[in-house]
């Protein structure tokens, strides 16, 4: 299996839970390493850049809005299969479609509080990385 690296966010309600840990824990105990990370307030063009392939959906102004609304936690995680593995951990997008032990099923509320993200392929996962940081940022552990 290929080591791949994957973007993952904490989101604001996640980190007014104060479950950043317990979070970071469900990663590290399934073989995902942080390879990179840091709490930041995101702007509106922060987020309007991030979710750019967004703007056209009838939620982009409610999920920009959602993700400025108070400090998120960014990190890179690293191990085989990173990107798969972070989509399983985290379960479905709606909370109430997520099957049971997933993170959005023990710690979001709805659709548009969803506790955390992750990239969706290796190639949104390259451009999402380098969003957030530079390649002398990431400190691999896996090679
Ligand atoms: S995904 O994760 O890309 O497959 O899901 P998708 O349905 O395409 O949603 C893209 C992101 O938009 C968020 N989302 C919403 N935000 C606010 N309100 C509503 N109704 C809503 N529906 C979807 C969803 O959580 C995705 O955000 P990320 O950060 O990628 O998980």
């Amino acid at each position: 299996m290929a080591v791949e690296r994957t973007l993952s966010i904490i989101k604001p309600d996640a980190v007014a839970k104060n479950v950043i840990g317990q979070i970071l824990s469900r990663f590290e105990n399934a073989g995902l390493s942080v390879v990179a990370a840091k709490m930041v307030q995101l702007s509106q063009a922060d987020a309007e850049g991030f979710y750019a392939e967004h703007k056209e959906r009838p939620f982009f102004k409610d999920l920009v809005g959602f993700m400025t609304s108070g400090p998120v936690v960014v990190q890179v995680l690293e191990g085989e299969n990173a990107v798969l593995k972070n989509r399983e951990l985290m379960g479905a997008t709606n909370p109430k479609e997520a099957d049971a032990g997933t993170i959005r099923a023990d710690f979001a509320e709805s659709i548009d509080a969803n506790a955390v993200h992750g990239s969706d392929s290796t190639t949104s996962a390259a451009r999402e990385v380098a969003y957030f940081f530079a390649e002398t940022e990431l400190c691999p552990r896996t090679r």
